[in-house]
Parts: structure tokens; sequence; C-alpha cells
């Protein structure tokens, strides 16, 4: 989308710039190796146009947007010691590549540093950023522990996944856009439906990275495809495909999501068969509809122009084809 092209540049710029290498290296070359390996920036990119569609300048909210898409990276680099994941933007893991300890620490500092970015505003502004932002983190927190329960859980309902998805993705897609008001000095409302949008597409967000980890494309999703079915993750697809596969379809997902095998091939290929065959692929892909137009209908009521909402739908289309 051409229009981000200003935020990106700068982004960029200043992303290259955030941490200065330091002693010791085994502390910051993670850091710098993660933020090396880019990844989308929707976090940051939000915080920016949001900040520039309430009339402001969107390089006012450079530092939030910093503070925002360090605490991404640290989140990811503990999501993937959680999730024994190999692979992140299609190079190998911190933890792999160095170790645990190391991705810990690491991860650790990256969320000091998140924070220290903040300190660039004045008292009432720090004051809102920061509270939303300790919010924030502790509800990724809850979420993350939730989704760890969820893996040994096998009576996982879908009210509780939403819930899930919630507070490890979506408060901070919303929280992101909030920011970029707040620095705006935009108004309650504005800020209270901005956040709301942003959650909402957050969901669809979660959605439509779950139903990748599954049917992704391996040479452009840049994580290990089929992830989820290894850690038994109870995703929408496991729940949908329960809820309307046959008897048997749903005894042998329960048992499949029961068991751990060194070998993981034979199960991602049956699990992947059930989620077409019961239909929960496509239902999945209807929730994400869903939940992308929850959010678009929030827009009616913010008030900038008709031109802004469109440019953020349009960045919301783009980014559950994953374009952005
Ligand atoms: C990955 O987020 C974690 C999820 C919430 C699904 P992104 O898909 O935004 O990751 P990057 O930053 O673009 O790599
Ligand atoms: C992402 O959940 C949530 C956080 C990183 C906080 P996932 O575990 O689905 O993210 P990916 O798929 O590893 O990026
Ligand atoms: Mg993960
Ligand atoms: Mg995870
Ligand atoms: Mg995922």
């Amino acid at each position: 989308m051409d229009f981000l092209k200003k935020y990106n540049v700068e982004l960029h710029q200043y992303l290259e710039k955030a941490v200065a290498q330091k002693e010791p290296n085994q502390l910051y070359d993670p850091i710098k190796y993660i933020l090396s390996l880019g990844g989308k920036r929707i976090r940051p990119k939000l915080t920016l146009m949001i900040c520039d569609f309430f009339g402001t300048d969107f390089k006012k909210a450079m530092n939030a947007a910093l503070a925002v898409e360090l605490f991404h990276n640290f989140s990811l680099i503990h999501d993937d010691i959680m999730d024994n994941a190999p692979l992140r933007r299609g190079k190998v893991t911190v933890h792999e590549k160095w170790d645990v300890n190391t991705a810990i620490l690491s991860g650790d500092a990256m969320l000091i540093l998140a924070y220290q970015f903040f300190e660039s505003y004045e008292p009432k502004m720090f004051q809102e950023l920061a509270k939303l932002f300790s919010e924030t983190a502790l509800q990724v927190c809850e979420g993350q522990q939730h989704d760890m329960d969820f893996e040994t859980r096998d009576d996982v309902i879908l009210g509780e996944y939403i819930n899930m998805i919630g507070q490890k993705t979506a408060v901070l897609l919303g929280a992101a856009m909030k920011m970029g008001a707040i620095v705006a000095e935009a108004s309650k409302r504005d800020k209270e439906i901005i956040y709301l949008f942003g959650e909402n597409l957050g969901i669809a967000f979660q959605l439509q990275d779950d139903y990748l980890d599954v049917f992704g494309n391996p040479e452009t999703f840049g994580k290990q495809v089929g992830g989820d079915i290894i850690s038994n993750k109870k995703t929408i697809l496991y729940i949908l495909a329960i809820n309307s596969s046959t008897q048997a379809q749903a005894e042998e997902l329960e048992h499949l999501f029961s068991i751990s095998p060194k070998d993981a091939t034979d199960k991602i290929a049956t699990v992947k068969e059930i989620f077409i065959a019961s239909g929960a692929a496509n239902a999945t892909q209807s929730k994400i509809e869903e939940y992308s137009n929850f959010a678009y209908a929030l827009l009616d009521e913010i008030t900038i122009s008709e031109e802004k909402k469109q440019l953020l739908r349009n960045f919301g289309n783009d980014l559950m084809q994953r374009n952005v």
C-alpha cells in the first residue's frame, strides 16, 4: 500500500538505531538479530498511521511505535521458547541459534528497552501511554498462559479460545492504535473506538494466523507449518472441527491432540483432512470475515474522514491476505 511507504521508511531508520550495540554481545546480538529479520511491522505502522489520521505529525508517535514493536519482538522470542518453534520469519529462532537462557535474557532486555521509549513523552501523556502498555502487557501474559493451558485440556470451548486470542494478540493491536490516538490527543470516545477496532481486527488476524499455521505455504509463511498441530494447540480449527465432525472423526481428533509422536507427518496429514472434511477450514474463513466486519462497522463511529476509513479497511483486507 503506497500510503504506508512514508511510515515504513522512517520506521526502518529509527528501528535500526533503536538499540545501541553494547556489551555484552551475547545479550545484544539476539536483539539485533530478531529486529533485523523485520517481519510485517504492522503494529508500529498502525500507531503512526492512526496518529497521522487524527491530524498530528506521525513522528510524534515514533517512540510509542518503537515501544510496541520492541515489546512484540520480545514476546515472539519468549513465545518461540514456549512453543518449541524452530523457525521465525524464515530464519532459525533465537533460542535455537543461541540457547534458551540467552533468549530469556535478551527478551527481558527488550521489554525494558520498550518501556524506555515512553520516557520522551511529557508526564501526562507518558502516564496514559505507560498505563495502557502495562495493562496490555499483562493481558498478553494471561493470554499466553491460557494458550499453554489449552495444550493439555480437551474441553476448550469457542468462547474461551476467542478470549485467549483476544488477550495474547488482539489487545496489542488495539493498544498500538490507541497509542497513536493518545499522541494525537484524540477524544476519549475516538480513543475507545479505535481500540475496539484494533481488537476486533486483531482477533481476525490471529484466526488467520491459526489458519495459516495449518494451510499456509511453507515457502512464504516463515514459520513451521503444522507447528500448532504438533503442540496440540486447541485453535479455532480444532474447536470447530470437534463441533461439526462425525463422532468417529471427533474421537480421532481428540486422540491425535493428546499424543506427541516423534515424527508428526501422519498426524499433521490426518488432522488437515479432518479440518477440511468437517467444514472447519471454511468456517474459520467465515469467522475471519465476521470479526473483520465487526471492526469495519466500528469505523462508522469515529471522527476521521471517509477516505481515511477506507484506508483502514484496505489495510485490514491486505492484512488478512498477509499483503501488508
Ligand atoms: C506473529 O505476529 C504473532 C501473532 C500474533 C500471530 P506477526 O504476524 O505480526 O509477526 P511479524 O512481526 O510480522 O513477524
Ligand atoms: C502469538 O501466538 C502470541 C504472542 C506471540 C504473544 P502464536 O504462538 O500463534 O504466534 P506465532 O504463530 O508463533 O507467531
Ligand atoms: Mg508461537
Ligand atoms: Mg504461542
Ligand atoms: Mg501462530
